[in-house]
Formats: structure tokens, C-alpha cells, sequence
């Protein structure tokens, strides 16, 4: 991820797949000129990068030039009526080809179109190696177009923000969504997870998801995926984790303004942790951090005990039990301490004492995020 100006914006093209575009569109190009010596004409500023390695990958002789018009400004094509700089060169009877970066509205081709109306040229084409669809508005043919791309700012190869990012070799799309803080909260049976996520929730602004919570809220009404879960519980078969990380997306999606998530019971596993990540990336999001309350399990079995005794909850009746869950919590979640100290997301917060001095503990991890 990278920062320009006030904006984030994240990796989207390589500059591999910049290569084989271009390489492509000079084949083609160099394919229906047939002997014809075209006039290349780059649009400045941005397809300055586009031009030079464009024009390298084209082996028939070919002239370069270039004109400017007035850019854009910000993050949004100005309407504006743009103006040409810089074409001096006599171009009738010339099979004329514009080399642009990007294609979003159209409006800068109007522009072209309209200089080159008088022009007498052979023909005029057009190749653009970035082009938005959804964001074109006018008629002209696109003749060569490298890579269709959604309506988003991009910068990088050429393409800048506000002057910025011009010289990156590979392009990067803008983050739109405001950053979030996204926890996974762990810890073993009888941590106090549950206590702790409420107080969380309420200081921090975020949206707790407890994974035992929504599997039985879509079971109870008898959602699709709640159906669908169903139907390998009742196998006596393991949920299958895209069913999970689907009910996780939709909640994400139900809470599309938060401010982040508090993530409680997942995940458990290595590949529900990647899962994750890439849910949180499709959000132009991340997971932060992974907190753990640590506790002594002697404590543990103490709390659980006494819960068991008002709870009513038969696994937290019987002491080898309690032990055994504890265990099986350790063994199991080795892996993903090891996942997120890999990333340096870990931490570990001590769960004994009071509840607001665990509060305190969590909330001091949170605040240096
Ligand atoms: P159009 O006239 O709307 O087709 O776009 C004209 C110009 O807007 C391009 O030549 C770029 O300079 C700029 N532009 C459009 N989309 C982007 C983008 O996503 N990033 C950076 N510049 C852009
Ligand atoms: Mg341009």
C-alpha cells in the first residue's frame, strides 16, 4: 500500500502485465499498418511511460511526437473544454495513431478529435492502454485498448494524483473505503473474549461478529447459507469454510459504515485466516492485529467452574473437560499466533484482574495500532 497526498491507494496492475499489454498492442498495430510509416502521437503528460515503451516494442519504422493538453485535476475528470499545446508538425496523408494512458470519460478525445478534424490525415486511430468503460461517454472508436479496468482512480506508470505517483513502474488503485480497525480477538474458553469485546465495541465504534452468534442466526432463520451449514452439521460434517467466510462477508456487508470489526471465534485455521485477509482486502480493508487474553489455565478452570455452577453449561461442570478444551485451544491455535507474529499483528494482552484493567490493557494495544 502506498500514500499519496491525503489518499491510500493499493497494488492493482503489475508492471508485467503493463509489459504484455503494450507488447500486444504494438503486434497488432504493427500488424494492420501494413507498410505504412505511422506518426505516433503520445497525449502529455501521462502516456509519456506508455509511449517510450510502447515505441520500443514496435520493430517497423515509426515517427513520435507529442502533444499536451491542459490535465486533469484531483480525482475527477473536469468537464472543461481542454487545449492543445504543441502540434507543429504537417500531418496530412499521415496514418496518425494517439498514444493515450487512460480513456475514463472520453473528454480529452473530443478534444483530440476536434484538432484532428482539420488535420486531412489518412487515418486516425486511437490506443489507450488503461480504458474504464463505465466512466466513457462518448462514440469515438477505441481501436486498440490494453486493459479494461473498473471506474476507480488509479496512479502509477504515467498516471499521477495531483502531481504524485507518475514514476511508479507499476499502477495502483485508490482505497475508497475509510480506514478501518479490524481485530481478531482470541482467547481460551473462560478468557473473558465476550466481556471484553462489549467494552470494545462501545469505545472503539465497532461491530463485534461472533462466529457462534451468526451460525446460529442463520440457522434459526433459516438463511440460505444457514440452510446450507445445516445441511453438513446434520451430516455430522465440518462446515466447510467458504460456507463461514460467506456468513462473514454478509455481516461485514450488513455493517458496510463501520469503523471496524471485532472478529470473535475466527478464525481457527491457517486457510480461514488467509480467507479472511482476503474478504478484508475486497473491502480495501486489512486485519490489524490479533489480540490474545492470556490467562493461567488453573484461573481458567476456576472461572469456568464457577460460571458452570450458575450457567448451567455442561462443559463447564466437569474439570478434565474444561482442561481438555483448554488444550485443545492451545494446540489448535498455535498456527494462527504463528500467522499473525509472522506479520507482526500479534499481541498478547494479560487477561488477570480486574475487568477494566484488562480493558485498559486491550484498549492501549488498540490505540497504538
Ligand atoms: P478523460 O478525458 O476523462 O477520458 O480522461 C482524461 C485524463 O484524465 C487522462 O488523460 C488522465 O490524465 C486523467 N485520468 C483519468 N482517469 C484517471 C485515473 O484513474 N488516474 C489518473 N488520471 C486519470
Ligand atoms: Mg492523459
Amino acid at each position: 500500500m502506498i500514500k499519496l497526498h491525503n489518499h491510500y491507494f493499493k497494488p492493482f496492475i503489475s508492471a508485467k502485465q503493463i509489459d504484455n499489454a503494450l507488447q500486444r498492442l504494438a503486434t497488432e498495430i504493427a500488424e494492420d499498418v501494413g507498410d505504412d510509416i505511422p506518426v505516433f502521437v503520445g497525449i502529455l503528460n501521462g502516456s509519456f511511460m506508455v509511449v517510450s515503451d510502447f515505441v520500443k516494442k514496435y520493430k517497423k519504422p515509426c515517427e513520435v511526437t507529442f502533444i499536451k493538453l491542459a490535465s486533469y485535476e484531483g480525482v475527477k475528470s473536469s468537464e472543461d473544454i481542454q487545449r492543445l499545446i504543441g502540434l507543429t508538425q504537417n500531418l496530412s496523408g499521415r496514418t496518425v495513431i494517439i498514444l493515450e494512458d487512460i480513456i475514463d470519460t472520453g473528454n480529452t478525445l473530443n478534444e483530440v478529435h476536434r484538432i484532428f478534424k482539420n488535420e486531412q490525415v489518412k487515418s486516425l486511430k486511437i490506443a489507450t492502454l488503461f480504458y474504464k468503460p463505465e466512466a466513457y461517454k462518448k462514440d469515438y472508436k477505441l481501436h486498440y485498448v490494453g486493459i479494461e479496468i473498473p471506474n476507480k482512480f488509479i496512479v502509477g506508470f504515467g498516471l499521477d494524483y495531483n502531481g504524485l505517483g507518475r514514476n511508479l513502474p507499476e499502477v495502483y488503485q485508490i482505497k475508497e473505503t475509510q480506514h478501518m480497525t479490524n481485530i481478531v480477538l482470541f482467547g481460551p474458553p473462560g478468557a473473558g473474549k465476550g466481556t471484553q469485546a462489549n467494552f470494545l465495541k462501545e469505545k472503539y465504534n465497532l461491530v463485534h461478529i461472533s462466529t457462534g452468534d451468526v451460525f446460529r442466526y442463520n440457522i434459526k432463520n433459516e438463511t440460505a447459507l444457514g440452510m446450507l451449514a445445516k445441511s453438513f452439521m446434520d451430516k455430522g460434517e465440518l462446515v466447510p469454510d467458504q460456507v463461514t467466510i460467506d456468513m462473514l462477508a454478509a455481516e461485514v456487508e450488513k455493517n458496510a459504515q463501520a469503523k471496524g470489526f471485532i472478529f470473535d471465534g475466527f478464525p481457527r485455521t491457517h486457510a480461514q485466516a488467509q480467507a479472511l485477509d482476503k474478504l478484508m482486502d475486497s473491502k480495501d480493508s486489512q486485519i490489524n492485529a490479533m489480540i490474545a487474553l492470556e490467562v493461567d489455565d488453573d484461573i481458567l478452570v476456576n472461572r469456568l467452574l464457577t460460571r458452570g455452577k450458575t450457567s448451567g453449561r455442561p462443559d463447564d461442570a466437569n474439570e478434565s473437560i474444561i482442561r481438555n478444551r483448554i488444550n485443545e485451544y492451545y494446540n489448535k491455535t498455535a498456527i494462527l499466533k504463528e500467522y499473525y507474529s509472522a506479520q507482526d499483528k500479534y499481541f498478547g494482552v494479560d487477561g488477570v484482574g480486574s475487568i477494566d484493567s484488562i480493558t485498559l490493557r486491550l484498549s492501549s494495544v488498540i490505540d497504538n495500532l
